[in-house]
């Protein structure tokens, strides 16, 4: 198979990561935590320092937030707010356990001098749902995320918005289930949408690489991509090769005790741009 040239000029990307310090399993909102499964908190940090290491190496820059003891998903920063254009919508959080998460966030993005701050009304867990596709915003909902936030959405951002159905508990957040590679390009896994949002997929996107059952298993699709470098977890080994067979350059990490929490790599990132 011929590999495509990507001609995507990659530019230096800004994310947002907040250290788990403080991180545990002491609850489960989702299929992959268990409480009473311990969790080496010492290689939570190591493997967290480890992504921002890399992220580092491929040029882009990495600002931290501080944790707060008692929010041990604190670390999950996709789910901190969403970012479009310097422009900021809070995030309302489904359960109790992480909802003081998102005043942490919004004071994080107040103290920066953010000028454009919005407090949304309904319930939406930041870029853990909310996907930036370059000409649209992608909206996935059915988990944990108010389909009617789409109102929210393109009040602030003036972009469309494509709302996705995620069926699959164990794909709770969009970005368990989806990646967006470049603006014409996305991977995900087909079984985690209804058949609607599979179409409306199929029509915004030009080419759409589906991973498999194991690759999607391990959330080797909650990867960051920026354009051309695909940062992804080591275990979606069918994922890596399709990637590379795509064009793209996949850079690999292992977040094994974030797994735990049910997280990954794009979890532990929220891009300002
Ligand atoms: N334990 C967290 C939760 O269930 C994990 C969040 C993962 N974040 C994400 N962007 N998918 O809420």
């Amino acid at each position: 198979m011929a590999v495509t040239a990507r001609r995507e000029c990659t530019h230096a990307r800004t994310y947002l990561m907040c250290p788990p310090e403080y991180f545990a399993v002491e609850y489960a909102i989702n299929p992959w935590m268990n409480p009473d499964q311990p969790v080496d908190v010492q290689l939570a940090l190591t493997q967290w320092r480890r992504l921002g290491e890399v992220y580092r190496s491929l040029g882009h820059t990495v600002r931290t937030i501080a944790p707060e003891p008692g929010l041990p998903d604190m670390v999950f920063a996709a789910n901190g707010a969403t970012v479009i254009d310097g422009k900021v919508l809070s995030a309302q959080f489904t359960y109790p356990e992480r909802q003081p998460e998102s005043a942490a966030y919004l004071a994080w993005f107040r103290q920066q001098g953010y000028a454009q701050i919005v407090e949304s009304a309904v319930t939406n867990e930041g870029e853990g749902d909310l996907v930036f596709a370059g000409r649209a915003i992608l909206a996935g909902h059915g988990f944990r995320s108010d389909e009617a936030v789409r109102d929210e959405l393109t009040a602030l951002y003036g972009l469309p918005v494509i709302s996705l159905r995620l069926t699959d508990p164990r794909f709770y957040h969009l970005d368990t289930a989806l990646v967006v590679l470049d603006d014409d390009t996305a991977a995900y896994y087909p079984a985690a949408f209804d058949d609607a949002s599979k179409a409306a997929l199929a029509s915004h996107f030009t080419e759409l690489v589906e991973v498999k059952d194991e690759d999607a298993e391990v959330l080797g699709l909650n990867a960051i991509s920026d354009g051309h470098n695909v940062v992804l977890p080591e275990q979606a080994t069918g994922f890596i090769g399709q990637l590379a067979a795509a064009g793209f350059n996949p850079v690999t990490v292992d977040l094994s005790e974030l797994l735990k929490a049910g997280g990954g790599p794009k979890c532990c990132t929220l891009e300002l741009r």
